[in-house]
């Protein structure tokens, strides 16, 4: 198949953008999720994937809804699929979902961020000046019953964004593994793995995790799934 023309096609037929349009043919090409681009807060169910019953918990921040004329800032930020906008770490947990059948929760403030990038990226340095622990709406239902737990992020000024460290020490997750992975717009994990260590150190925290670039999203489905394999945890 010429994914140019198929791309060109799609976008032209569903007015996304180019790049746009690529993500989700690899998306939907991969697993179909056209037509299901958002996954419930919670499925309600624990999964089994080689008997551990897995949870997925991620934040993430789309700098947009809207799929037309995005700024820079905002596609950077973004997959589109269908029309329907999801963050970029957020569309890497729906894929470990999709690969692992885990339940999945995402972390949310409780105070919502600002989506214009500049007041966003500003708020976010003052809260990591003052060593904030902004509020998490909703709670965990059941954590004791989960032993894998997935925790996404994007890297925010160099760390994780505070929330999740206000997550990290709402929960005792001693016992259980801790499965790290990332979005960022070239800093990795900085050192966040070592961090989520030091918040639960009576968990095992994988440190093979698995981090991604925003400008290498097309990679998310297949990187997802080698990295899973090589984890030990594709269903
Ligand atoms: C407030 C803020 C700070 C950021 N700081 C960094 C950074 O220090 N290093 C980096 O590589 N990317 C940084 N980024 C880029 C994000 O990590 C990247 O766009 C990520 O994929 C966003 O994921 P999301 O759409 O799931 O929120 C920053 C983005 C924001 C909004």
């Amino acid at each position: 198949m010429n994914s140019s023309v198929t791309t060109a096609g799609i976008a032209q037929s569903l007015k996304v953008s180019r790049r746009n349009a690529l993500k989700m043919i690899t998306m939907g090409m991969v697993f179909g999720l056209a037509t299901t681009p958002f996954a419930p807060a919670s499925s309600g169910h624990a999964a089994d994937v080689k008997g551990k019953k897995t949870l997925i918990v991620y934040f993430s921040m789309p700098e947009t809804n809207n799929p037309d004329n995005m700024t820079r800032e905002e596609d950077n930020s973004v997959v589109v699929i269908d029309g329907k906008v999801l963050g970029n770490t957020q569309y890497v947990a729906q894929l470990i979902q999709e690969m692992t059948g885990g339940d999945i929760f995402r972390i949310l403030p409780q105070k919502p961020y600002p989506t214009d990038h500049r007041t966003l990226v500003d708020l976010a340095k003052g809260e990591q000046e003052q060593d904030a622990r902004p509020v998490i709406a909703g709670k965990l239902e059941a954590p004791e019953a989960y032993d894998t737990i997935f925790i996404g992020y994007p890297n925010w000024w160099g760390d994780m964004p505070m929330i999740l460290y206000t997550f990290l020490e709402q929960y005792d997750f001693s016992g259980k593994t801790l499965i790290p992975f990332c979005t960022h717009g070239g800093s990795g994990f900085s050192r966040t793995i070592q961090t989520i260590q030091d918040k639960q150190p009576g968990a095992t925290v994988i440190r093979d995790g698995y981090s991604l670039s925003r400008n290498r999203m097309e990679r998310a489905p297949s990187g997802v799934a080698a990295w899973l394999k090589e984890i030990g945890l594709k269903k």
